[in-house]
């Protein structure tokens, strides 16, 4: 995965967290005016690339509803390296100093991920074939315009559903390959809505002839696994029975919780941590 994008409401909301970060002392970049929303960018202490990104205006600003993804589109000169001026968007920012995270701010969740690929053609056909998401904008990467930048989402014919897109830069053949490391996305998990449905999109998946993984207990839901044609681990989860399963609401996070099969080797396991600080 190149980065993870979380949403936020519009540009106003999305400059405020630029100041809230830069006053902490995280180091920001953008907003960037990327046609189908603006992008900020920065770092968790690990080196993973955040990107909080605004819920619009969307795919279609460009290309009709029921064109999307079918022609090529390339930026505006002005959302280009060559046609930007990186010293009038490093100085945008709220004019005052925020002095806490206000509903406003609210991110509603993964806005989309982005990762890499050297065989879009293979990448689109798996995430189209196997997860039924749509091509819904073939471009180029604004920060990098030889490379390709392709997007695909859950997309009905005029909306784009939330939590569903995900894109990717197309690297060419050489590239090097990823490894697992600090900083580096384990995997990206979609939802179902039960298990029910999980178990549909299994058969479907190994319709297909991939290999998935059983279904597996995580206490707060079940998963199954499965490798996208570059080798990210996929996981779809579902949502129940959720994170107040073993804990009261009102505690959560606040002990440390075993599975079952683990809880008889408390001491044991207790014993192996280090506090966090
Ligand atoms: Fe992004
Ligand atoms: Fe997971």
């Amino acid at each position: 995965m190149h980065h993870v994008a979380l949403g936020v409401e519009d540009a106003a909301q999305q400059l405020k967290w630029k100041r809230w970060l830069n006053d902490h002392g995280v180091p920001v970049s953008g907003p960037y005016e990327r046609g189908y929303f603006k992008s900020i960018y920065f770092a968790d202490p690990d080196g993973q690339i955040l990107e909080i990104a605004t819920d619009g205006p969307g795919f279609a600003i460009d290309e009709p509803h029921d064109a999307l993804g079918q022609n090529p589109i390339q930026p505006k000169v002005s959302q280009l390296p060559e046609g930007r001026s990186e010293g009038d968007i490093a100085l945008m920012t709220h004019p005052e100093p925020v002095a806490a995270i206000d509903p406003g701010m609210a991110l509603h969740g993964i806005h989309h991920v982005t990762g890499h690929t050297d065989d879009l053609g293979a990448a689109g056909e798996f995430y189209e074939r196997a997860l039924g998401l749509r091509l819904v904008k073939r471009s180029v990467n604004q920060d990098d315009p030889d490379t390709l930048h392709y997007f695909w989402a859950t997309y009905d014919g005029q909306t784009v559903k939330p939590h569903s897109d995900m894109t990717l830069f197309g690297w060419p053949a050489n590239a090097r390959r990823a490894r697992e490391g600090t900083g580096q996305t384990h995997h990206v998990a979609f939802r179902a809505t039960d298990e029910t449905q999980q178990l549909a999109w299994r058969e479907h998946l190994l319709g297909l002839g991939l290999n998935v993984s059983p279904v597996m207990d995580r206490s707060y839901f079940k998963s199954i696994y499965f490798r996208s044609p570059d080798g990210l681990l996929i996981e779809i989860a579902t949502d129940p029975p959720g994170f107040s399963v073993d804990e009261d609401p009102a505690t959560l996070g606040q002990s440390l919780k075993l599975p079952a099969w683990l809880e008889t080797r408390r001491g044991e396991v207790e014993a192996g941590l280090r506090p966090l600080t």
